[in-house]
């Protein structure tokens, strides 16, 4: 097999840089579990306060940070409404539903990937037998690479709370979001409760995401976490490397969208490719079914790595700290090489 020179398959591919290995061989460690390592805390401490909430706890994983959120929020049997291709419904093994015992209420997306008013409202179940309460509405941003909508987030979350519903929103990516939208993330943050961050993907840290929202319920979740085997150590040297990605690449983002939008408009100049313009670092590009696989062995044989392809038409391309101007070059002269030829 071609080795992978230029990795677009994820944000989640990206090595620690030397000042961010630096960073996690001086940081100072406890054990955690005892509440005694101080990076771990600055750490928590650091996002919460970038997102206007009171606490934080660091997570392994963004699919652990969303499943103990809904954990916290909702008791076995409740409902939790999300979109039907939301991470934590589709992508997380259902694990809400099998360790949790939790009823998901999935919604259909728009085609700009919001949730319908209506449809959220339709899904809320009350005080019918015949259906499991419903406790929360979970929201995702960016969604596929979307920006959602600000106004949609405010009319989506207040119809939540006009029903007494909790709401979480999965923001693992929510800095791109920020730096797309040239928003406070703190603003994004606002309306809902609990929002989880992931630290290991455009931000760079290789593990990570921190989960925030208000006191009480955040120290349920860390007991949960550590009834998932989740408690942690000295992973100072982990949260190290989130407080190296919070200062030093938040705001590159904007080159990883910068970059997307120079690989959409070189790919969309070839006449087999239909690309969907990006907000941020994800572009999603359509191959004539009948070149489809021909190119995605192409690409993996010039060491491109990209999500998708043998078989289905649609490609996944992700821009990060790993691939620069000149990976965008070599992208987008490897395709046009192939499609004239
Ligand atoms: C939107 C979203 N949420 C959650 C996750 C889960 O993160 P992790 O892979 O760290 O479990 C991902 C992973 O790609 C994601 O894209």
């Amino acid at each position: 097999m071609t080795q992978i020179r230029d990795d677009f398959r994820s944000d989640t591919v990206t090595r620690p840089s030397a000042g961010m290995r630096r960073a996690m061989a001086e940081a100072e460690v406890g054990d955690d579990v005892f509440g005694d390592d101080p990076t771990v805390q600055r750490l928590e401490a650091a996002v919460a306060e970038r997102l206007g909430k009171a606490a934080g706890v660091f997570m392994t994983s963004g699919t652990q940070s969303n499943l103990l959120a809904l954990l916290a929020h909702c008791g076995r049997g409740d409902g939790y409404i999300a979109g039907m291709e939301a991470h934590c419904y589709a992508h997380e093994q259902g694990g809400a539903a099998w360790i949790g015992s939790l009823q998901p209420q999935p919604v259909p997306h728009q085609p700009d990937g919001t949730l319908a008013l209506a449809d959220i409202e339709a899904a809320i179940g009350d005080d019918d037998p015949h259906v499991a309460t419903t406790r929360l509405v979970a929201l995702e941003n960016t969604f596929h690479g979307k920006v959602m909508p600000q106004v949609w987030i405010g009319e989506a979350t207040a119809l939540a709370r006009a029903h007494g519903l909790a709401t979480h929103l999965d923001g693992a990516r929510v800095f791109n979001a920020a730096v797309a939208g040239n928003i406070d993330v703190a603003e994004i943050a606002r309306p809902f409760d609990t929002v989880s961050v992931c630290l290991s993907k455009g931000l760079g840290a290789p593990i990570g995401s921190v989960l925030v929202g208000e006191a009480a319920l955040l120290a349920k979740a860390r007991r949960l976490r550590k009834a998932l085997g989740g408690g942690l150590r000295q992973v100072g040297i982990l949260a190290a490397a989130g407080l190296y990605a919070l200062e030093h690449n938040v705001e590159r983002l904007a080159d990883d969208h910068a970059n997307a939008r120079r690989l959409a408009e070189g790919l969309a100049r070839i006449p087999d490719l239909a690309v969907t313009p990006p907000d941020t670092n994800i572009v999603w590009v359509s191959v004539a079914p009948a070149r489809s696989k021909a190119f995605s062995d192409f690409l993996g044989a010039e060491g491109f790595g990209v999500t998708g392809g043998y078989g289905k038409t649609q490609q996944r391309w992700v821009t990060h700290l790993d691939v620069d101007s000149a990976a965008i070059d070599r992208a987008i002269a490897a395709a046009e090489r192939f499609f004239s030829a």
